[in-house]
């Protein structure tokens, strides 16, 4: 069997790394998943059943029932959801409902596609280890919390730049910290900080460093 093209797109909350993935996605013809709104749709189906997201019952039973079809829906991206689903994230065992999804998505791209780009904070680690290629998105705090500020606003919600910040903060301090799956860069990642660097410029640069080993997957392939 073909060994599957993945593109591994991990790093810290607001950094970019969705629409950094998206656009390599577009830009090889892959299939996209962003693994985030998994655990989203995790976070609002526990609290639209009342449930509490750190008890693992509650968490598991709405992990087994999210559509990842559902997963354009502008619900997930409010910012308390956003904090539960670092919560949620956290249980090993919803980790473990959600994994098999994240892996038939690689191993078998939507669409015949002939390759995937997932992003999250344990593609390249955990999820797909042996990734063609594995990026590890990061920018500083201020630069990340102004950027999902924007973000926010343009889908009309309204809330203080420093609550963000301190959001941003919390989360990456629980994805790190978590016992299972927690938030570092694969030992053969490659580091892009996007602090400095507007979206095209932050594309180029992911795109020089994913190219040549995409390239020769792509090549490797049986024609067909
Ligand atoms: O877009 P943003 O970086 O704010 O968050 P996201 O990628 O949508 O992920 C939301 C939360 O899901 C994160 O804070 C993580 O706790 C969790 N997550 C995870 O644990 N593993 C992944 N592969 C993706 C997300």
């Amino acid at each position: 069997m073909t060994k599957p093209i993945v593109i591994a797109v991990d790093g810290t909350a607001a950094s970019g790394k969705g629409t950094l993935a998206k656009k390599l996605a577009r830009h090889f013809g892959f299939a996209h998943l962003d693994s985030g709104s998994l655990y989203r749709l995790t976070a609002l189906g526990v609290i639209r059943a009342s449930g509490d997201p750190g008890n693992e019952a509650d968490a598991v039973a709405a992990a087994g029932r999210i559509d990842p079809a559902q997963s354009d829906t502008p619900d997930i991206r409010q910012a308390p959801i956003a904090e539960a689903a670092s919560v949620v994230a956290a249980i090993p065992a919803v980790r473990a409902r959600l994994l098999e999804f994240q892996r038939n998505f690689a191993a078998t791209p939507p669409g015949g596609a002939k390759g995937a780009v997932i992003d999250g904070r344990d593609i390249g680690t955990v999820v797909w280890p042996e990734a063609t290629s594995k990026l590890f998105v990061d920018a500083r705090p201020e630069a990340r919390a102004h950027r999902r500020w924007l973000e926010l606003k343009s889908l009309g919600q309204v809330v203080e730049e420093a609550a963000i910040l301190a959001d941003i903060r919390r989360r990456d301090a629980r994805d790190s910290q978590r016992a299972v799956a927690p938030l570092k860069p694969a030992a053969d990642a490659a580091l892009l900080d996007t602090s400095n660097l507007d979206i095209d410029a932050a594309f180029a640069a992911a795109l020089a460093l994913v190219k040549a080993r995409v390239e020769e997957a792509l090549e490797a392939r049986p024609r067909g």
